[in-house]
């Protein structure tokens, strides 16, 4: 029997597919970016229905993640901070998209059911004050989903990787030797160093969430237990997701 959402499954299949969709980022940033949109829809949805509930999509750029999640059901904004991304896709700013800070969000605390953000804690230069933020706008009861990359992974240094292992810095001025112009992800400017062990002990300092859940996000199953494996896990979770609930 075929159902309208299937069960979401973090099988090696679905790693695999993630990957490979991911080659082709730079030349059809539609069909990875919507894959990767669908994918993540139907994690979010296995811990929290989705239909009629109040989103926001941190640092949601060009809009991939909340069209999904529209799709799904949710009444979903973006805030961002940049406009030039909130425009990535073409047209006028939709009326759903709000300019505004992670770090200082423009919205009224207890306010939404679901705080998402995907990859932009590694973009801000105080990812903890942008955690707290996240936590604060949340109602008692509803759910965050905070996922980003780890700096010592595989892609931690973006398109200046693998470069990044000798030091971010460096890697940046490589890439501006080679290429002639500035990295987009500039370490230091848009890009900071983010590991788990930092955000893993932020949320243990917390008396106001409950962690649902912490694993690869885009990882099988099976290798979530890597994320309790200090060091390993900062090169191998490659982007890490905390789920949490505010008590
Ligand atoms: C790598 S993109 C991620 C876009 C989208 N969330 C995704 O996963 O495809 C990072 C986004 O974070 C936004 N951003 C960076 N710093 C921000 C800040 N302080 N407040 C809000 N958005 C920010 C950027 O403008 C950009 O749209």
């Amino acid at each position: 029997m075929s159902t309208a959402n299937p069960p979401f499954r973090a099988t090696l299949g679905r790693s695999v597919a993630l990957f490979s969709a991911f080659r082709a980022e730079q030349t059809d940033p539609d069909r990875f970016y919507g894959t990767l949109a669908r994918d993540t829809v139907a994690q979010l949805r296995s811990y929290t229905p989705l239909d009629g509930k109040v989103v926001v999509d941190v640092g949601g750029g060009p809009g991939y993640f909340a069209d999904a999640l529209r799709a799904a059901g949710a009444r979903c904004v973006c805030v961002d901070a940049d406009t030039g991304e909130l425009r990535l896709r073409g047209g006028e700013l939709p009326d759903t998209a709000v300019l505004g800070s992670a770090l200082d969000m423009p919205m009224r605390s207890d306010s939404v059911d679901i705080c998402f953000s995907s990859n932009v804690l590694e973009h801000v230069p105080d990812p903890p004050r942008m955690a707290e933020e996240m936590v604060r706008v949340t109602r008692p009861g509803g759910l965050v989903y905070l996922s980003y990359t780890l700096w010592l992974s595989p892609w931690g240094g973006h398109e200046t990787s693998p470069w990044h292992y000798l030091g971010g810095a460096y890697a940046a001025r490589r890439f501006v030797r080679k290429n002639g112009r500035r990295p987009k992800n500039d370490f230091g400017r848009t890009m900071f160093a983010v590991s788990a062990a930092q955000m893993l002990a932020w949320t243990r300092g917390r008396d106001d969430i409950d962690v649902v859940d912490i694993l690869p996000r885009y990882l099988p199953v099976w290798l979530k237990p890597i994320v309790r494996v200090p060091g390993l896990r900062e090169i191998i979770t490659w982007n890490l997701l905390l789920v949490l609930r505010k008590r």
